[in-house]
């Protein structure tokens, strides 16, 4: 069996190296019209981080694993062709801010639908709306050639920073498909596939819109719970209530439990935000004004919690940053990813910035440039914007530490060599909850967290 994968972004490349390692029969090559990061795939030097994915790709590399950026070349050779592109929020015309724009997706389509030589299954691992397998479908059977294709929903439900892990050992694999005996037959071929490693009670085959469906509301349930305790954790600053206290004592209901409770400056990624905003654009679509706008306040807690974070710091500085240095640590939306998409450190900074504070931001995985892009712009320089080596380069001389990002290194810092250099009285806001405020109150520092108090 040969597989191909258009899209060798944070999807395609850890779900095909995974499926490369598991099924060394199956010839696996990932394709990406982006060179530069095709050529990093081999490189030794991976275009993401994930801990643990540099030995698995090590494993399969060269043997049945393959980086390509001839797309019409394996798009020939495929048995099986994962559509793994990017679905970004759309920023223009109708539905611009909410809506999928799913000009990538086409076109992968019409490629497939140009190149192809014999019919083929195609799985939809990218998120999409319901029903684009309708309009994938459509352009497919278009090819002139009479070639017969199959278009199944495979969602992908890895977490960036767990996505080796969660490959290996998933919750779930979702494989929806049409219910007739070739749609059968496609679901049955890819369920093979996962069955290598992943137990069959663990893999759901559903009609293709439960499929498509399923992963947003999988995300709009995940961030819901973020938006939920991030809403308690406002009403613990203002009450003297411990938001971690809160948690742990409903998070002791079974019908509640305990994951994804954690209060923080908010959250980020490149898909929770984007997957609300096209769940919402689908349920106004549908004629459902009332469901969009129940899910789209998942978005609005989000942002306001974001503000809220950095307008903490500048009223408990005083209420003026002028020219004070404040430290960022993190800038990656989540810790042990290099990935900034969406990252609450972007806002944060911005809002720091026009308050004309001197921002100086530290992160062990993403690199100074990505930084100033995501926060200023392509191109753009403001001097009150640098970025440190380390976290005590960045920490020294500031009035105020923002956390932001849980990496572990944040909790075993040296913190009374750093209070020893910052003007007092110092500063430090937890934005993920992570410190011992106790501890750092004893060194002197004014400590605060989310929803926790001083
Ligand atoms: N990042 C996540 O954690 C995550 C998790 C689950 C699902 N998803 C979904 O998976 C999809 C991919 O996400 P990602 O984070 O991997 O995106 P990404 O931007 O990292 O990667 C997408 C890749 O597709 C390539 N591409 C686009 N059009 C192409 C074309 N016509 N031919 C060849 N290559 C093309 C781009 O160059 C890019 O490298 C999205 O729909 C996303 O919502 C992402």
């Amino acid at each position: 069996m040969n597989i191909c994968c258009i899209g060798a972004g944070y999807v395609g490349g850890p779900t095909m190296a995974m499926i490369a390692l598991k099924c060394p029969d199956i010839q696996v090559n990932v394709v990406d019209m982006n060179a530069a990061r095709i050529a990093a795939w081999t490189s030794g030097n991976l275009p993401i981080y994930e801990p643990g994915l540099d030995d698995v790709v090590k494993q399969a590399l060269g043997r049945n694993l393959h980086f390509s950026t001839d797309v019409a070349g394996q798009i020939k050779k495929a048995d099986i062709i994962f559509v793994s592109v990017n679905t970004p929020t759309k920023t223009y015309g109708v539905g611009a801010g909410r809506a999928a724009d799913l000009r990538f997706i086409e076109s992968v389509a019409r490629t497939i639908a140009d190149q192809a030589e014999s019919g083929k299954i195609i799985v939809e691992k990218s998120t999409i709306p319901v029903k684009t397998a309708d309009a994938i479908s459509a352009i497919l059977a278009a090819n002139t050639k009479g070639l017969k294709f199959q278009v199944l929903s495979n969602p992908e439900f890895l977490a960036e920073g767990t996505a080796v892990k969660d490959l290996m050992n998933p919750d779930r694999v979702l494989i929806g498909g049409e219910r007739t005996p070739e749609g059968d037959q496609a679901v049955a071929t890819l369920a093979g596939v996962y069955a290598r490693w992943v137990p069959r009670d663990r893999i759901i085959t559903t009609n293709l819109w439960s499929s498509e469906l399923s992963k947003l509301v999988a995300n709009a349930f995940l961030a819901q719970r973020i938006s939920s305790i991030n809403s308690i954790s406002a009403l613990c600053d203002a009450t003297g209530a411990d938001v971690d206290e809160v948690a742990n004592a409903i998070g002791k209901d079974s019908r509640i439990g305990p994951k994804f409770l954690k209060a923080s400056v908010g959250f980020g990624g490149s898909c929770f935000q984007k997957d609300i905003l096209n769940l919402t654009y689908l349920c106004e679509s549908f004629g459902l004004p009332e469901v969009a706008a129940f899910w789209n306040s998942v978005v609005t807690m989000n942002d306001w919690q974001k503000s809220r974070f950095a307008g903490r710091i500048v009223k408990e500085l005083f209420n003026t940053v002028a020219d004070k240095k404040i430290a960022v640590l993190g800038f990656a939306f989540k810790k042990d990813t290099n990935d900034t998409r969406e990252s609450a450190a972007i806002s944060v900074c911005r809002d720091l910035l026009a308050e004309h504070a001197k921002v100086c931001v530290y992160d062990p995985k993403v690199r100074a440039e990505e930084i100033k892009t995501d926060t200023l712009g392509k191109g753009a320089e403001n001097p009150l914007l640098t970025i440190a080596k380390d976290a005590y380069e960045a920490c020294a001389g500031a009035h105020a530490i923002a956390i932001v990002t849980e990496w572990d290194e944040f909790k075993t810092l040296d913190y009374a060599k750093i209070f020893a250099g910052m003007p007092k009285p110092a500063l430090i806001f937890d934005g993920r909850n992570i410190l011992d405020l106790a501890a750092l109150r004893k060194i002197g520092f004014r400590a605060s967290g989310v929803g926790k108090h001083d």
